[in-house]
């Protein structure tokens, strides 16, 4: 099998699981990009994933969850979270939660935090993924620190495809940008990334403004909050509308480029081909800067806007 790359069939899903229970590590896909996934209760298989990804043992994994259980006895829960995870789960929302016990069994994927990172993902195959191995599986996006987001199987086998048991391929993934991350533990609703799930559309359900915490590029609580961050090799100028001879151009909606990220002005179908085609302008741009037009922060926008700002931060 080249690049360790496996299709959707039982056998293979059934070889997964049994990685991730005995303590490997398994690239599986998501909706939103595909995911470095180990055991939460195996101390081992989660320091390997820090390893893997040269990420430093300060910023905590989110936890996968396919029930709600796994909540119930690791975290403090209320009205509104479960109000939240049925509208919003499976999906792309990710819930940081005061931790309730003293329970050390899940200390490395919190990286000792107080805090429990967790989410409910909406791709069949991460789902059945959980299932089957039948404990949480933790997994950051399965990529190198700091560098792009995979949203293919390949994506994962070019950067980290040496460091992973097996690569469980669903093809694209449907949404493109990481899942929105939403800090509950206090008792104003606070967004610490943008993401998969419109800021809209949390508001209208909770029928109250959500604050947008950018965080402190010094102290992140979320890395995604560092200001460098989802950065390709190449020099990335942002809103820009001509651009220099020298540059690979991505447009967006009528201002077109070398590719377009929606022809249509589509947000959610530029966040879909964002991680891919700033990989495709990595390897396209001969003189070594490639550059993007602006796209609106609505919907979706406000999570390409934040990707691409850390991007092109030098
Ligand atoms: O869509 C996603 O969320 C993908 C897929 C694989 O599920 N996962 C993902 O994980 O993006 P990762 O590790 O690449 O990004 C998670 C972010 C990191 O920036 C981390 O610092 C932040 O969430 N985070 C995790 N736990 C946190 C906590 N307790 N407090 C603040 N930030 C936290
Ligand atoms: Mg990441």
């Amino acid at each position: 099998m080249t690049d360790n790359i496996y299709k959707n069939t039982p056998q293979n899903m059934e070889k997964a699981a049994a990685i991730i229970k005995n303590g490997g590590l398994v690239a599986f896909p998501t909706e939103t990009v595909y995911g470095l996934g180990a055991n939460v209760y195996n101390a081992q298989a989660v320091a390997a994933i820090f390893a893997a990804k040269q990420r430093p043992h300060f910023d905590p994994l989110i936890s996968h969850i396919a029930e709600v259980d796994f909540l119930k006895e690791y975290a403090a829960t209320d009205a509104r979270v479960f109000a939240l995870a049925k509208r919003f789960w499976p999906g792309p929302l990710t819930f940081v939660l005061k931790r309730v016990e003293e329970n050390p069994a899940i200390d490395l994927a919190c990286s000792g935090l107080r805090t429990l990172t967790v989410r409910m993902p909406r791709h069949p195959m991460a789902l059945e993924l959980i299932r089957k191995s039948g404990v949480p599986i933790v997994a950051p996006s399965a990529n190198k620190y700091q560098s792009v987001s995979p949203t293919t199987a390949q994506h994962v086998a070019d950067g980290l495809g040496d460091k992973v048991d097996m690569i469980l391929d669903g093809g694209p993934c449907a949404v493109g940008v990481e899942s929105t991350i939403l800090d509950l533990t206090g008792p104003q609703v606070v967004m610490l990334r943008a993401g998969g799930t419109a800021k809209e559309d949390i508001e209208e359900f909770l029928g109250e403004e959500v604050l947008f915490s950018a965080g402190n590029p010094d102290l992140p609580s979320a890395p995604g909050q560092l200001l460098r961050h989802y950065a390709p090799r190449n020099v990335l100028r942002i809103n820009v509308v001509r651009p220099d001879k020298d540059e690979y151009f991505i447009g967006f909606g009528k201002i077109d480029g070398d590719i377009n990220l929606s022809p249509r002005g589509d947000v959610k179908e530029a966040a879909g081909n964002l991680f891919a085609y700033l990989r495709l302008a990595d390897s396209s741009a001969t003189r070594g800067k490639i550059a993007v037009a602006p796209v609106p922060r609505n919907g979706l926008g406000l999570a390409i806007n934040d990707r691409l700002k850390r991007a092109s931060y030098k």
